[in-house]
C-alpha cells in the first residue's frame, strides 16, 4: 500500500512515516518546507534504511496535486500539513484559514477528481474549546477559542459534509492531545522555530542552556500542585495511532473521530521533575501569573480508540522526557 503524507517532513508527519514504513505501508511525502527541514529526509533514511519519495509542493497548488494523483495511485492521504501556532493565528487569521482550510479543500478536490477516497486528518483536542467535563470524550461539544482551533473545527465539518455527500468517502479525524517526545534513536524530534510555544521543547531548550529558565504560568489552579495539567502523548504512540486508524477502517466509509491521548494528565511541575530526572540536572523555573485563556486541566477519554482500533499508548512520561532529552542533546540547533 502507498499513501501520500502531506506535511510529512514536519514533527508528527515524519514520525508517522516511520510507523507507516514499519507497518509495510509506503509513504510519499509532500511538504512545502515552510516549517521543516529537508534534512529530515536523511534522518528518515538512517532510521528506516530506505529513501522515501519526497515532493516539494503545496496543498494549495491544485495543478501540482492533480499531477501527483495522476502519476501515482494512493490508498489514502495522511494530511498533516497545516500552520499550528495559536498566537500567530490570532495575529494572522486569514493566513491560517487560507493555508489550513482552503488548502484542505483544494486537496479534497484533487483527491475527488482522482478517486482517492480516504483521508486521515490531523485534528486536535483544541476542537473541544473550553472543557465542559473531564475526561473529554468524542461526544464533547465542539468549539474553539482561537483561529487555529477554528480552522480545525471547520476542516472537520468540511470532511463530515464531504462524507455525507458521497458514500464512498472515508475521513478519520484524529484529535491529538499534547504530542511530545522524539524517536528513540535520537535522530528525529521536534525543533520549533524561535521561542517554543509548548512546554516540553521549552524545558528541553532550558536544559541544554538555550533558555535561562522555564516560566510556570499559574500555581493556583485547582490541581494537585496548583499548576496546569495536560495529557501528554509520545509522538511514536501517536504515529502508531494513525496506522491503527487506517488499517482498521480499510472497508469503511463516513466521518469518524478519535481522541489520541493517554487518558492521564501530568502537571507542569511533574513534567519539569521528570525532565530533571531524565537529564540528571535541575531545570531552573520560576512561577509566573496565569496566562489568559489557559485552563486548569485537560485530558482525554481514549477508550474509543482502544475499543475500535485496538490502539493504546505504550510509552510513559519517562520515555517522553528521555527521548526528548536524547534528541535535544544530539541536535540542540535542530536539523
Ligand atoms: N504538534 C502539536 O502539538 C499538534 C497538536 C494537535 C494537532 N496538531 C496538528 O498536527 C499536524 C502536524 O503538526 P506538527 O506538530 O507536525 O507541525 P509541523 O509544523 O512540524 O508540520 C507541519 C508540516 O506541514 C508543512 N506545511 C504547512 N503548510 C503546508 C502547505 N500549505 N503545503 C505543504 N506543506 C505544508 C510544514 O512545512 C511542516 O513540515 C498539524 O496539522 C497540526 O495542526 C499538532
Amino acid at each position: 500500500m502507498k499513501v501520500l503524507v502531506t506535511g510529512g517532513l514536519g514533527y508528527i508527519g515524519s514520525h508517522t512515516c516511520i510507523a507507516l514504513h514499519n507497518a509495510g505501508i509506503t509513504p510519499v511525502i509532500l511538504d512545502n518546507l515552510s516549517n521543516s527541514s529537508i534534512h529530515v529526509l536523511q534522518q528518515l533514511h538512517k532510521i528506516c534504511g530506505q529513501t522515501f519519495s519526497f515532493i516539494e509542493g503545496d496543498i494549495r497548488d491544485q495543478h501540482q496535486l492533480e499531477q501527483i494523483f495522476k502519476q501515482q495511485s494512493f490508498d489514502a492521504v495522511f494530511h498533516f500539513a497545516a500552520l499550528k501556532a495559536v498566537g500567530e493565528s490570532c495575529q494572522q487569521p486569514r493566513r491560517y484559514y487560507e493555508n489550513n482550510v482552503c488548502g484542505t479543500v483544494t486537496l479534497l478536490d484533487a483527491m475527488y477528481n482522482n478517486d482517492v477516497t480516504r483521508i486521515i486528518f490531523s485534528s486536535s483536542a483544541t476542537v473541544y474549546g473550553e472543557p465542559q467535563y473531564l475526561p473529554i470524550d468524542e461526544q464533547h461539544p465542539i468549539s474553539a477559542t482561537n483561529p487555529y482551533g477554528w480552522s480545525k473545527v471547520m476542516v472537520e465539518q468540511i470532511l463530515a459534509d464531504n462524507c455525507q455527500s458521497d458514500s464512498q468517502q472515508l475521513a478519520i479525524s484524529l484529535r491529538y492531545f499534547n504530542p511530545v517526545g522524539a524517536h528513540s534513536s535520537g535522530l528525529l524530534g521536534e525543533s520549533p522555530n524561535g521561542i517554543p510555544n509548548n512546554l516540553m521543547p521549552y524545558i528541553a531548550q532550558t536544559a541544554v542552556g538555550k533558555r535561562a529558565k522555564v516560566s510556570v504560568f499559574g500555581d493556583d489552579y485547582d490541581t494537585n500542585d496548583g499548576t496546569g495539567v495536560r495529557d501528554y502523548i509520545h509522538v511514536m504512540d501517536l504515529a502508531e495511532g494513525h496506522v491503527a486508524a487506517f488499517t482498521n477502517h480499510q472497508q469503511d466509509s463516513g466521518f469518524l473521530a478519535y481522541n489520541l491521548g493517554t487518558g492521564q494528565g501530568y502537571s507542569v511541575l511533574e513534567i519539569i521533575a521528570a525532565f530533571s530526572k531524565a537529564s540528571r540536572q535541575q531545570i531552573p523555573f520560576q512561577m509566573a501569573p496565569r496566562r489568559q485563556g489557559d485552563i486548569a486541566c485537560n485530558y482525554a477519554d481514549a477508550n474509543l480508540a482502544k475499543a475500535k482500533l485496538g490502539w493504546q499508548t505504550k510509552l510513559t512520561i519517562n520515555d517522553m522526557t528521555r527521548d526528548t532529552w536524547r534528541w535535544q542533546q544530539n541536535y540542540p540547533q535542530g536539523l
